[in-house]
């Protein structure tokens, strides 16, 4: 009997070892001259973020993301030795740090399903960016642990969280986690959180039109003056799994314009270059911003893309260096880390091919889509799952 395939799931190939070899500048003259400090790609778009995915793995499986038609319980998940082990993944963290790295978000999968996290932590806790500073060390949860770890994620030295939460409707919640998760423990998640002082914490929604979209004022009005940032996101293309449909993509524009009706917004300037989100203030009597209030954001990749001043990086669970959200290869540095590429490289050696990587970077993904008919998919090859890059 053939395998039931879900209608609208396109079975995955997997891409994951497909990798670049990453330039080595031992062994190839180009690449011997490296590039030092603070650095730009192609486009003029220098190097801040780098997110790490820390594991595949989730105990959710939201159907835009980790489909259980495709992540069923024989799943091939990566073995734990292809995973990076935490010394690797500081020691490369490093490297991006001294090209002007300033933000470094852990993710997955879920990360806290990683065992000892907090190790990762405390290590990546103690790099200090160019200027001598802290990192913005944060990580992003389905929020199902985090009542119980909150407090050792916060002593381990991690400064902010955000929680994905897709509705306050247990029914609608528990559907969409796709796994019968009660919302109740996320928001116990968010407040202990909260009481730990991993703030200013950020919620994210993924709005599908017909799912979940009766959910953005329930939503709205729940963390409006809590000092939790609610964004709502645009159901996005990513991976090769998840079934999207551009007439499930409900536009910021029109989130906007749902709010407003009941909740008078106002719209702020952005607070760094390269935000992912456009920021709104709940607005006064007077249509000034209440700071009291707080605000929200919404994250418009589909339909307004941000490719323009990107300058986020993605290391994935194996030690891979994608270059966008959206890119079906990624470079392998784990094989500059662990000896077993050309020849055993050293520290200047990892950030000088990082250096080249990125000064190499032209892609803009989302920008080149909309510049096309929306449905149409610009991407050069099958692309990696979300789960598996980090979000
Ligand atoms: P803050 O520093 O807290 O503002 O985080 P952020 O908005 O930079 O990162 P977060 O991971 O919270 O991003 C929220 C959502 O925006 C993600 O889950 C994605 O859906 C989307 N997103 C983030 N980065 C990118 C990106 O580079 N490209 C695209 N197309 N979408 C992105
Ligand atoms: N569209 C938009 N965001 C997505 N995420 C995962 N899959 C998608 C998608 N298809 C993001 C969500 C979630 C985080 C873990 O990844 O923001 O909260
Ligand atoms: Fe897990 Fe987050 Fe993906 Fe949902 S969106 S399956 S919680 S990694
Ligand atoms: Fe950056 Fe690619 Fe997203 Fe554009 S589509 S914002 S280049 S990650």
């Amino acid at each position: 009997m053939a395998d039931k395939v879900h209608p609208k799931v396109v079975p995955l190939v997997d891409q994951r070892s497909a990798a670049l070899a990453p330039p080595f500048r031992a062994f190839d003259p180009a690449y011997r001259v490296a590039p030092a400090g603070t650095i730009a790609d192609s486009l003029h778009r220098p190097l801040r973020d780098l997110r790490i995915s820390v594991t595949d793995r989730c105990n959710f499986r939201c159907s835009y993301c980790m489909p259980k038609e495709v992540f069923h319980k024989d799943y091939p998940y990566l073995p734990h030795a292809d995973l990076l082990n935490f010394e690797e993944i500081t020691r490369i963290a490093r490297q991006f740090v001294a090209h002007g790295v300033q933000k470094i978000r852990l993710t997955g999968g879920e990360p806290l399903l990683r065992k000892n996290i907090e190790v990762l932590i405390e290590q990546l806790a103690g790099l200090r960016t160019v200027q001598g500073q802290p990192l913005d060390l944060t990580l992003t949860t389905n929020g199902s642990l985090l009542a119980r770890k909150a407090h050792t994620l916060k002593a381990a030295g991690l400064q902010r969280v955000t929680v994905s939460l897709d509705g306050l409707d247990d029914a609608v919640f528990r559907r969409m986690n796709d796994v019968d998760f009660p919302v109740h423990e996320v928001l116990q998640g968010i407040e202990a959180a909260k009481q730990a002082g991993l703030g200013p914490i950020k919620v994210n929604m993924v709005v599908k039109r017909g799912t979940n979209d009766h959910e953005l004022i329930p939503m709205a009005r729940h963390f409006k003056g809590s000092g939790v940032v609610l964004r709502f996101i645009e159901y996005m293309d990513v991976g090769a799994t998840n079934g999207w449909r551009l007439n499930e993509v409900l536009p910021s524009r029109e989130v906007i314009a749902r709010l407003q009706q009941e909740l008078p917004l106002i719209p702020l300037e952005a607070s760094m270059p390269g935000e992912t989100a456009q920021r709104w203030g709940y607005a006064d009597a007077d249509g000034r911003h209440d700071a009291h209030a707080g605000e929200i954001g919404v994250i418009s990749s589909v339909t307004q893309a941000f490719c323009g001043d990107c300058n986020r990086a993605r290391l994935s669970t194996e030690g891979q260096l994608y270059l966008c959200l959206f890119a079906s290869q990624g470079y392998d540095l784990r094989s500059l880390v662990r000896g077993n590429g050309p020849a055993d490289a050293t520290d200047a050696d990892l950030a000088s091919a990082i250096g080249h990587i990125w000064q190499g970077r032209t892609d803009r993904y989302s920008e080149l889509r909309s510049a096309q008919d929306p449905m149409a998919d610009v991407s050069t090859g099958r692309r990696v799952e979300m789960s598996y890059i980090g979000g």
